[in-house]
């Protein structure tokens, strides 16, 4: 088995790569030096010669002839991985462990370098742009993600060979690994299998915490903690254990207080490590208390129920509510790793798999029209929660949410895609006094009613329309809109957080798999006398 290390230049493949490769007793070999070493030319002449294509043609070959490799580290160039084939050679026999560092950084350690210029762009601004170009393809080789922004070469190589001795996740056939690259810095990986959990002993020994904070929800039964618990002794840390009321009332900032306080009481401090364990509401406190307590300490995620793993615990939202309003304080933080173990599961009620498999089909329809298609397909297994599915499914709607927050991370435009249905579902949700509805069922409605409209602004077709309708009720999600005053839910649906001067605006798809973008905001504004119309006629 090979160690392949890829990313941007400046991420430290070559320095890292040669002390891990002498750490473990591999050789190491360098894309960029064997395609110099087969062309017997500098790369810079090999620009100046063939241009980039000419490049991409020789480093293709290059790996090509790797083919027989074992037992070596191959640092990549920047640009091998946005080859497909390069990747189906390397992933062959490979573990493909992604290095990143934040665009500032690369800049200041690639300063003075002779590579040659990819773009008319300067320093920074080249670094930026490809960065960002680049993500989309980063993230889908890597089997492993080790953000090295903050770490010397030997923090480097100690993290590289912690992930290197973790169990594997992309090459077990149960357990499949995310990686989520949020602007590349605070990279982090999601870890989807019943065997996630062997990861935190891999997590400790990168983050090297003083102690840890394992703080759950009273809701949540006690094996997930258990199980944490008993994971980390092993691993030899300091273990605390703190729980927070996880009803929806409770999430305010007082609950932060009262959590911080047992923190300091019992003497973790800005070297400790906090780890959730919960459904979305317990995610979005400890994320919160990790933003905030000490002014940030590092944090990982363990959800519990589906909505947090196909949804809440990815994306690096965290926050309380106020009692005018959900979640109105917050603040984006990543965690360093979210692990879900899918049998957790096993314990929640059908209800609360509902919220979980609402937010799915909402995924579907945004990004993947096949997601749909394999919901419908399995939808009795996924209700019974087969397991043959789940971490499959799981992990596709992971790769959906990561990849519209690797986009997006502070929700400036594609994120906001993310709110089809939950315009009119929060409204439905609040003018339902948080009772009667639970929230999956409000998106459900939401976003039939907004198909709909979606449908009247020569969007969705009806067929599409229909199916989606069609689908929710076969998870066993109502889809009739309550009897609730239009008037009432209008004033709600003011209220949302993507309205702009006055107007109600909508994240409504074009077609399945596709949302309507009119101005860079990924929402639509859509006049009330259309919606009072499309409310009252309540088919
Ligand atoms: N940060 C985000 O991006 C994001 C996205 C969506 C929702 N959210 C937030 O997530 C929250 C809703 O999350 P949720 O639907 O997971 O609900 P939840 O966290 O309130 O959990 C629902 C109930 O299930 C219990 N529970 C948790 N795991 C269980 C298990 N394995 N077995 C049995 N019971 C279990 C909990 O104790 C709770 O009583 C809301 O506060 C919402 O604002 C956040």
């Amino acid at each position: 088995m090979n160690l392949v290390l890829i990313g941007f230049r400046g991420t430290g493949k070559t320095a890292v790569g040669r002390e891990v490769a002498k750490a473990l007793g591999f050789s190491f070999v360098d894309t960029d030096c064997l395609v110099a070493e087969r062309a017997g030319r500098l790369i810079p002449e090999i620009f100046d010669k063939f241009g980039e294509p000419g490049f991409r043609e020789l480093e293709a070959q290059a790996i090509a002839s790797l083919a027989g490799a074992d037992h070596s580290v191959i640092a990549c160039g920047g640009g091998a991985v946005l080859n497909p084939a390069n990747v189906a050679a390397l992933k062959r026999n490979g573990l493909l462990v992604l290095l990143t560092a934040d665009a500032d950084e690369i800049s200041h350690r690639i300063q003075g370098s002779q590579r040659p210029r990819l773009t008319s762009l300067d320093g920074l601004a080249e670094v930026k742009h490809l960065l960002r170009e680049r993500a989309p393809q980063y993230q889908q080789a890597a089997d492993h993600v080790l953000d090295t922004t903050r770490l010397s070469v030997p923090e480097a190589v100690q993290g590289v060979l912690a992930l290197a001795r973790a169990p594997n996740p992309g090459k077990s056939p149960s357990t499949v690994s995310v990686p989520v690259l949020v602007g590349t810095r605070d990279a982090h990986e999601i870890v989807i299998g019943n065997s996630a959990l062997d990861r935190l002993s891999a997590l400790i020994s990168q983050a090297q915490p003083s102690a840890v904070a394992i703080v759950s929800g009273t809701g949540v039964p006690k094996a997930p903690v258990a199980c944490v618990k008993k994971t980390l002794e092993a691993a030899g840390v300091r273990c605390v254990l703190a729980s927070l009321d996880d009803r929806e009332a409770s999430k305010r900032l007082s609950t932060v207080e009262k959590i911080s306080s047992t923190l300091l009481e019992q003497g973790l401090d800005r070297h400790s490590l906090l780890i959730g364990v919960g459904g979305g509401l317990t995610c979005d406190l400890a994320g919160f208390v990790a933003a905030t307590f000490m002014r940030g300490i590092p944090h990982a995620l363990i959800p519990t129920t589906l909505l947090a793993m196909v949804d809440a615990a990815i994306g690096g939202k965290t926050g309380v509510n106020l009692s005018q309003a959900k979640n109105a304080i917050g603040c984006f933080k990543q965690p360093l790793a979210v692990l879900i173990r899918p049998a957790f599961l096993d314990t929640l009620p059908p209800r609360e798999l509902l919220n979980g498999f609402a937010e799915a089909v909402k995924h579907g329809v945004i990004a993947d029209p096949e997601l749909l298609a394999f919901m419908d397909r399995h939808a009795e297994k996924l209700l019974a929660l087969d397991e043959s599915l789940l971490a499959e499914f799981i992990a596709r709607n992971a790769r959906i949410k990561a990849g519209i927050v690797s986009l997006d991370p502070s929700e400036q435009g594609p994120r906001k895609a993310l709110n089809f249905g939950h315009t009119l579902g929060h409204a439905l949700e609040a003018e339902a006094g948080f009772k009667g509805l639970s929230h999956g069922e409000a998106v459900a409605i939401g976003m039939v009613f907004e198909a709909r409209l979606s449908q009247r602004l020569g969007g969705l077709s009806a067929v599409e329309a229909a199916s989606l309708e069609h689908l929710l009720e076969k998870l066993g999600l109502s889809t009739r809109l309550p009897a609730l005053d239009s008037g009432k839910l209008l004033a709600r649906m003011a209220f949302d957080k993507k309205n702009e001067a006055g107007t109600i605006r909508f994240a409504l798809p074009q077609a399945i798999g596709r949302m309507m973008d009119p101005d860079g905001s990924y929402s639509v504004p859509v006049p009330v006398h259309v919606l009072r119309s499309l409310l009252e006629a309540r088919p």
